[in-house]
């Protein structure tokens, strides 16, 4: 564990990253480690993540919610790096009173929403329609909820945060202020004036407004008193907090890969900002991976799994379908510089291997390296097109979870992680492979 920097601080942040395409098990683990914090806060991201939780045999897939809600002891805060959907958030507390058998009012001391963080409102979802559909057989495969469009009004200057809806509301109520649908409108405009769209846009979507504002007032119990400082003074009240990220290294706008991404950085270097608070509280990282990869969305990836009946065997035994869109996730092979790429980009102390228990086949491969230019190199391109070949090490290994209660790690697992191990070694990395995942259920998890 890194070292904490100042006598004066008193919590820490470690954090929770996607190392693939997203999809991890990121929810799952977030759901175990929350027991030993505080705090669990989302920084980036909004209502395309879908963290999948399983809590007494029922499901919860949580899309704006942190991971950490089904912990009594737990606080969530909805950072200012977040872009919200206030009807999906409302949703989802929903589903989690009812599994939790609690009122939404019993909930309040559990949800915190930055007045920082920024709404997704239906004209985005428009919008991401709109442009996904103007860009053809090129499109990025978004999930449709709004993300690109609504991170893209906060770079323009014309979205809107939880707090400025507080504010509007607190100040024009009595005056029949109609705030809101003028700003809605004034994005209209600009859209049509910036894209030269001609969006017509139906009444249906002023009644959605409608609905949407009110939903933004039940929020507002959970905004209230979050002002910029909250999550540090929490920190330096000595609460331990666990930042949760969503999406995964890869879809990263900056850093994966460009243009299949997802519109907000989702790097380790994109939690100061998304939380609002210092890189001085910030302690250990840990990295999610599957022993295996998938994508969901447009564009290729390099371990692609080519051969029908394994695509299918993987994507049929791991349940690979997305807990946002329903989509069928594409499998590949575990991508040795793709790790590597994820590891050094956002420096991971701890590394936990998700879906062991998912295993249908009888021998396994990796992807060990890349040709580029007849030259071979085991680290990420600039742009996945310039790969020519991507060579696979075959190991004729297979495992399985044991019926007789015995420990996954007395497989052939074990060669499989020390495989991993060897070449985060080889390449100089200082994480430590720590944890293996084997089932969806909290603690089905061990330390290898
Ligand atoms: P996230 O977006 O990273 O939180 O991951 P998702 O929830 O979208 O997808 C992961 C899926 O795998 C979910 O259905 C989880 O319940 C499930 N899952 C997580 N870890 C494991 C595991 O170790 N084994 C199995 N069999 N399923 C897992
Ligand atoms: P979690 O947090 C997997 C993908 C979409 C699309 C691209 C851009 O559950 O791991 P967007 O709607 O963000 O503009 O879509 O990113 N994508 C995800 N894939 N898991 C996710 O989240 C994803 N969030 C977005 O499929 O290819
Ligand atoms: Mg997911």
């Amino acid at each position: 564990m890194k070292k904490k920097t100042s006598k004066t601080i008193q919590g820490w942040i470690d954090l929770v990253l996607g190392l693939q395409w997203g999809d991890e098990g990121k929810g799952k683990i977030v759901d175990y480690l929350a027991a030993n914090y505080d705090i669990v806060a989302r920084f980036q991201g909004g209502p395309n993540a879908g963290h999948t939780l399983w809590h007494k045999g029922k499901k919860l897939v949580l899309h704006n919610l942190p991971s950490g809600i089904l912990h009594n002891h737990v606080s969530n805060f909805i950072g200012p790096g977040c872009i919200v959907n206030p009807t999906t958030l409302l949703e989802e507390i929903k589903q989690v009173s009812e599994i939790l058998g609690l009122s939404k009012e019993q909930l309040k001391d559990r949800i915190f929403i930055s007045k920082n963080a920024f709404i997704i409102h239906p004209l985005h979802q428009h919008l991401d329609k709109a442009i996904e559909c103007s860009k053809g057989t090129s499109s990025v495969g978004t999930t449709g909820k709004g993300i690109g469009p609504a991170y893209a009004a906060i770079k323009d200057r014309i979205n809107f945060r939880f707090g400025d809806v507080l504010l509007n509301q607190k100040f024009f109520k009595s005056q029949e202020y109609t705030g809101f649908e003028d700003r809605v409108i004034n994005q209209l405009a600009f859209y049509n004036e910036k894209y030269g769209y001609k969006m017509i846009v139906g009444p249906e979507l002023y009644d959605q407004s409608l609905l949407f504002e009110h939903h933004m007032e039940e929020l507002n119990q959970y905004v209230t008193f979050v002002d910029i400082f909250w999550l540090q003074n929490q920190l330096d009240e000595g609460k331990d907090v666990l930042a949760e990220g969503a999406q995964g290294t890869m879809l990263d706008n900056n850093f994966g890969c460009y243009p299949m991404v997802t519109s907000s950085n989702t790097i380790a270097g994109a939690a100061p900002i998304g939380l609002g608070v210092p890189m001085k509280y910030f302690g250990k990282t840990i990295g999610v991976a599957k022993w295996y990869t998938t994508k969901v969305g447009g564009g290729s990836f390099p371990s692609e799994i080519k051969d029908e009946h394994i695509q299918t065997l993987l994507q049929e035994a791991g349940q690979e379908v997305g807990a946002t869109t329903g989509r069928k996730r594409k499998c590949g092979w575990l991508d040795i510089p793709q790790l590597l790429y994820a590891l050094r980009i956002n420096d991971v102390d701890e590394l936990i291997v998700t879906k062991v228990d998912i295993n249908p086949l009888h021998s396994v491969e990796i992807a060990s390296c890349y040709c580029l230019e007849e030259q071979k190199i085991d680290s990420f391109p600039f742009d996945i097109s310039e790969i020519h070949h991507v060579a696979f090490h075959h190991l004729d290994m297979k495992w399985k979870l044991p019926e007789d209660g015995s420990s996954i790690l007395d497989t052939d697992l074990r060669l499989y992680l020390d495989y991993i191990r060897m070449r985060i070694e080889g390449n100089g990395l200082q994480t430590k492979l720590t944890m293996v995942s084997h089932g969806p259920n909290r603690d089905d998890i061990i330390r290898c």
